[in-house]
């Protein structure tokens, strides 16, 4: 049935008042209770001595059952020290979440401000936002937590690649490029911890290590699924994002995931744990489960024979704290039958007391500390809305646009028909991992802003498997100067352990959509809500259908930004962070293949666009704006770099004299191919150049140009066999009709290597290119001549 809507009053405003007005009991103390005469005996409360002073002093006065009790995310309680229990599990993926419980809404603390999906704000390409949104989300986690209804440690992002575009939790990632993905972990989590030397402000966790991203598809879940993974995918691809974490994001904690790579359980591999994440990449802090996953790591994939094999295999390997009871129950048995010295479980226990208290958990009074002041008043905030909105707007990209669609004009477009399961949705905005949202804007009452409203949902839901209700929605189309779709998918299809079978649209909304443009007085503009791509072919081929509008999951205030977009209060500039497939790609990649590059012998087609050279509904990276951009390159930009001279001496005395099969890989590869980054100078000068690029906004309306980077290989010698990656991206905003000079840097180490198949980085010589839009400028890596002779 037809019916016109009405504004409402956004319900936030309300929720901030009745928030302003509750009043919330503090915290007490975690520990070190200053109203407590025997903490001043303990050195390890004195916020003078050197922190691990501090935690060996803790650590000394625990007895071997009290240790075993702070193994486990529900850590126990040591009355006799005057510590108080502390649950380890709280999300805050984009808003402070209640999914773990750790955290709980209600009591003072009604609901948090809820961003949009990380997909959708991936697609913004802009790294200040995304610290911006960690550091509203620690604020409202702290306040919470001040307020006793939250914990300090959030095992938020996860960052694994988005390998497989039926993954059902793609959605909660960046995207399926390992440089972006990097690049938001980083930004994310300084946003979350603060940047304050050592001392934190929530503690992150980059999740899930590694190599995981399957749920459940044909019969293969999580828990029982072996990965298995090339040195090179696991170098170029899968540990990309956790290293940019650790090395660059300086996150406080890593977790490992449920499945096996490489017939080894993640959280049992000594290699990646001790090995990666604390020896190569230096990790200041804990290494924690998946929750349950050294339970099953014993019960379902029957990894080690006996339950304290399984508790002293992951503590050897270097985990510190188990999701789940695990550990608590078996870790002193498997000390008691020598499995496992003390020692090992000190020092699981130095990694996580370090981080309480690096987040003054052992400081005294909460409310005494640095964020002591953060309260009910600084969660739901205008200010934080505003935020969310903001980046729903940045994250929206448009895919199709035909001339003179949209944007909408209020003058000309006085009704909207506005139809489908998602036209008035409000918790499908928020995607999975999502706690209670301040308040909604639909896209109904977003729309209902500009113009008059009919509407329709025309399905029950996304599912819609019926078409009783098409002719109602075809009824309003014809009256009305325009027509919004809103469909798409929600948790539904996809969400934690539920992969999607196919790339199509669900049920009937494919005829749905066909019918009503077809009858449509106006123009028809499909909007889009999903975590991950769908084949809208038909949609793109359909001359009916004016426009085409990427949503993701848009957050509390989705419905906002998408009216925003259609009537071009907002000029769109997000840009796809994952390839958009054809249903029939599907056919030839088994989710389980965790191949990325092609194998023509079988038939394997490659993963996400920086291998995969078949048809796409969308690329990586695309996006469309209501203005022109033109890019172009300075003359003078540098097309030739050499390897300085000395290095190469060096190198080829090295190279000559390891000849035993059991040494290292030669710095060359082949003849004279690539060199090894390690074995470059890569700090120098000459390894580092210059693009100046040229942007114009050469259309008639402002806007902001989402400039994104590129490089890729010479051909020859294609070990690598990659097409491009991404090497940078920029944001510049740009008023009609002006310009601005860019200045790009390219790192020839960073930038123009590529991985071996041992799975070491190397610079390959010849042709290499740089790709800006249309632009590709090429730049030559060579020997330095004098090294050559
Ligand atoms: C990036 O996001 C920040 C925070 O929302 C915003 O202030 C800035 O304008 C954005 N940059 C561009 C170029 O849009
Ligand atoms: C050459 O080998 C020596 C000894 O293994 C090593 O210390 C040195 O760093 C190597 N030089 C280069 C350029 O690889």
């Amino acid at each position: 049935m037809a019916r016109r809507s009405e504004t409402t009053l956004p319900t936030f405003l309300l929720l901030s008042l009745l928030l302003l007005f509750s009043s919330v009991s503090g915290r007490p103390p975690f520990a070190c209770d200053p109203k407590n005469p025997a903490t001043r005996g303990y050195k390890f409360c004195r916020v003078r001595v050197p922190l691990h002073v501090r935690v060996r002093d803790l650590i000394g006065r625990l007895t071997l059952q009290e240790k075993i009790r702070l193994l486990v995310n529900n850590a126990a309680a040591v009355p006799r020290l005057g510590i108080q229990g502390y649950e380890w599990w709280s999300e805050a993926l984009h808003g402070v979440s209640n999914v773990g419980p750790g955290t709980k809404f209600g009591d003072g603390f009604l609901g948090a401000t809820m961003f949009p999906q990380v997909i959708t704000t991936a697609a913004s390409f802009n790294q200040s936002l995304w610290q911006q949104i960690g550091q509203v989300v620690s604020d409202e986690a702290r306040a919470m937590y001040n307020g006793g209804s939250a914990g300090l440690t959030f095992w938020s992002p996860n960052v694994n690649i988005f390998r497989d575009p039926r993954w059902g939790r793609g959605q909660e990632t960046p995207g399926e490029d390992p440089f972006l993905a990097g690049k938001y972990a980083a930004s994310y989590v300084k946003g979350l911890q603060g940047t304050s030397g050592n001392r934190l402000k929530v503690a992150a966790c980059c999740k899930h290590y590694t190599a995981y991203d399957l749920d459940n598809w044909n019969g293969v879940d999580r828990y029982h699924f072996n990965a298995k993974v090339s040195k090179q995918d696991l170098k170029d691809t899968y540990d990309v994002p956790f290293k940019s974490c650790v090395v660059e994001g300086n996150v406080a904690s890593v977790m490992c995931s449920y499945n096996q790579v490489n017939g080894k359980p993640t959280c049992a591999d000594p290699d990646l744990l001790k090995g990666t994440i604390r020896g190569q990449w230096h990790l200041n802090g804990y290494i924690v489960s998946d929750c349950d996953s050294v339970g099953v790591l014993y019960d379902n994939q029957h990894y080690t024979k006996t339950p304290e094999e399984a508790a002293a295999a992951t503590i050897k390997a270097g985990l510190d704290l188990d999701c789940g009871p695990f550990l608590a129950v078996h870790t002193e048995s498997a000390v008691k039958g020598g499995l496992l010295v003390e020692e090992d479980v000190n020092m699981a226990l130095a990694n996580t007391l370090t981080v309480q208290m690096r987040l003054g958990m052992f400081d005294g009074e909460p409310s005494a500390q640095p964020f002591g002041n953060l309260g009910p008043r600084d969660v739901c905030s205008a200010a934080n809305n505003q935020l969310a909105l903001d980046a729903a707007r940045q994250g929206i990209v448009l895919l199709q646009n035909r001339p003179g669609a949209l944007p909408l004009s209020v003058a000309r477009h006085r009704t909207i028909a506005v139809i489908g399961p998602n036209s008035d949705v409000t918790v499908t905005m928020i995607g999975n991992y999502a706690g209670v949202a301040c308040g909604y804007t639909t896209p109904l009452q977003g729309i209902a802003r500009y113009s008059r409203t009919l509407h329709e949902n025309a399905c029950a839901d996304v599912s819609c498997g019926g078409a009783q209700r098409f002719g109602a929605a075809e009824a309003i189309a014809r009256q009305a100067d325009a027509t919004v779709l809103v469909m798409g998918l929600d948790q539904s299809i996809e969400a934690e352990f539920r992969d999607r079978a196919g790339l199509l649209l669900p049920g009937h909304q494919q005829e749905l959509i066909s019918r009503v443009a077809r009858v449509s007085k106006g123009p028809t503009i499909l909007v889009l809500m999903s975590g991950s791509p769908i084949d809208v072919t038909f949609a793109k081929n359909d001359p009916r259908i004016s426009a085409i509008v990427w949503a993701g999951y848009p957050g509390q205030n989705g419905g906002t930004a998408i009216a925003d977009v259609i009537f071009g209060q907002t000029n769109p500039h997000g840009k796809l962070p994952m390839t958009w497939y054809p249903q029939d790609y599907l056919a030839k990649v088994p989710m389980t293949d965790m191949g990325m590059r092609p194998d023509p012998a079988r038939g394997y087609p490659g993963r996400t666009y920086r291998f995969y050279k078949g048809p796409v509904v969308f690329p990586f990276g695309f996006g469309l704006s209501y203005t022109k951009f033109a890019t172009s390159l300075s003359e003078l930009a540098p097309r030739k770099v050499n390897v300085p001279f000395s290095t190469l001496t060096a190198l080829q005395q090295n190279t000559t004299s390891s000849a035993s099969s059991s040494s290292p890989p030669p710095p060359l590869l082949g003849s004279s191919q690539a060199i090894r980054t390690i074995h470059s100078n890569c700090e120098s000068d000459a390894m580092s150049l210059d693009l100046d690029v040229d942007v114009h906004n050469a259309g008639g309306v402002d806007g902001t140009h989402t400039m994104l980077v590129f490089s890729s290989p010479p051909k020859q010698g294609g070990e690598w066999s990659m097409e491009k990656q991404l090497i940078g991206f920029e944001k510049v905003e740009l008023a009609a009709g002006s310009r601005k000079r860019v200045r790009v840097n390219v790192r020839v180490c960073k930038h123009l290597s590529v991985v071996d198949r041992n799975g070491i980085r190397r610079i390959p010589f010849g042709q290499h290119h740089v790709h800006i839009g249309e632009l590709k400028h090429p730049i030559s890596v060579q020997l330095s001549k004098l090294g050559v002779n």
